[in-house]
């Protein structure tokens, strides 16, 4: 890489003007993209680094670039709402895969998935041959600023306008854990380690934050309104030790107008399936057509979601104990 830089031929700054937001090297290290703020998709041989081309099509600034694994295609997302795919032999665009409406602001690659966020909050995965959806993970409305896939593939990260942080199983496409930066400020970077055991995430606040990554329902959450994880488990009752520790990272008891990945649980029992104005429910659970009542919300939990409710958004988990579905089932009927 390096030589890129220091050789005479590679008139780097002639593009000085044209911002790179984003540079992407293929897996086999034959060729380096850019993405830049002119709206052209850049692309160079390595290592002489000699110019392909600058490839032009997007209509605003170009956000993000990513290689295909095999390095054939080169995927770009961009302000003016849409990503495109290159082939790179060719140096010319293949099509638009996604029409967002909205400007996309970053993407990932994994195997057989595309995942993608926008700034009006859209986070989608979607087949990056055919460009069907996958999952819409789509919680609310903040720009969606940085995104990152754990090493191994099996968990990716995304980071908004306001500091949150969601994680989301590769596998289920369900969230595992969501998180707020005690600064409130925007999430710019993400990035796992290297061992993938811990989320690293930077702001604007002067500060960076780490989140072990495994086991995110079972950690304490670093800054949020409520403060239940502070108080000590062993005051509280069965039910609500369970409600803490395995839900409120997601759900408030109540319409407290607090951001979370779940929709508030207030009125719970009675309430029609997929109900909360407002939240954006996944296809399956918008569709349910049934309400909530000691039985679903048991069966919920004895089964779990990904058996009960199947492409849910909520996260695999199973209450094992029946003792500690109904302790739960009864700490909801009283504090929803
Ligand atoms: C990591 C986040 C997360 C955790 C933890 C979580 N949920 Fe959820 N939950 C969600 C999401 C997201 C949805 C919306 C699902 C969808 O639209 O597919 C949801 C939906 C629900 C619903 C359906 C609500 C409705 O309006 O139809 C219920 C009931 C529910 N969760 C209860 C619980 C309970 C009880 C727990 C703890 C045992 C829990 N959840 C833990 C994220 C979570």
């Amino acid at each position: 890489m390096s030589s890129l830089f220091r050789k005479p031929n590679v008139k780097i700054d002639d593009h000085a003007q044209k911002k790179f937001a984003v540079l992407s090297v293929s897996p086999d290290g034959s060729h380096l993209a850019s993405a830049s703020w002119d709206g052209s998709v850049g692309l160079w041989s390595l290592p002489d680094g000699a110019l392909v081309a600058m490839m032009t099509g997007h209509g605003g600034v170009v956000n993000d670039v990513a290689f295909s694994s095999d390095g054939a295609l080169l995927y770009s997302a961009s302000a003016d709402g849409t990503i495109r795919v290159w082939r790179v032999s060719e140096a010319s665009e293949t099509r638009q895969l996604v029409q967002h409406g909205f400007g996309v602001n970053k993407l990932l690659l994994g195997s057989g998935w595309l995942a993608y966020g926008a700034v009006d909050g859209g986070t989608r995965v979607i087949d990056p041959d055919s460009g069907e959806e996958i999952a819409d993970l789509t919680l609310d409305r903040r720009p969606i600023l940085s995104m990152a896939t754990r090493p191994d593939g099996g968990e990716i990260a995304v980071g908004d306008g306001e500091g949150f942080v969601m994680t989301v199983s590769t596998e289920s496409w369900s969230i595992t854990g969501d998180y707020q930066a005690a600064g409130k400020g925007p999430v710019w970077a993400l990035a796992y380690s290297g061992d993938g055991e811990s989320l690293l995430a930077g702001g604007i606040d002067d500060a960076a934050y780490i989140w072990p990554a495994h086991n995110t329902l079972d950690a304490p959450i670093m800054a949020t309104e409520e403060r239940g994880f502070l108080r000590d488990p062993d005051a509280m009752s069965n039910g609500e030790r369970q409600f803490r520790r395995k839900c409120s990272i997601c759900h408030s008891l109540t319409d407290d107008g607090a951001r979370r990945a779940g929709p508030h649980l207030g009125g719970l029992f009675g309430r029609p399936a997929g109900s909360v104005e407002g939240y954006r429910y996944s296809e399956t659970v918008a569709g349910l057509g049934f309400d909530w009542n000691e039985t679903t919300v048991d069966q919920l939990f004895d089964l779990g979601p990904d058996h009960f409710i199947p492409g849910s958004k909520m996260p695999m988990q199973v209450i094992a104990k029946p003792e500690d579905r109904a302790d739960l089932i009864a700490f909801l009927k009283d504090n929803t």
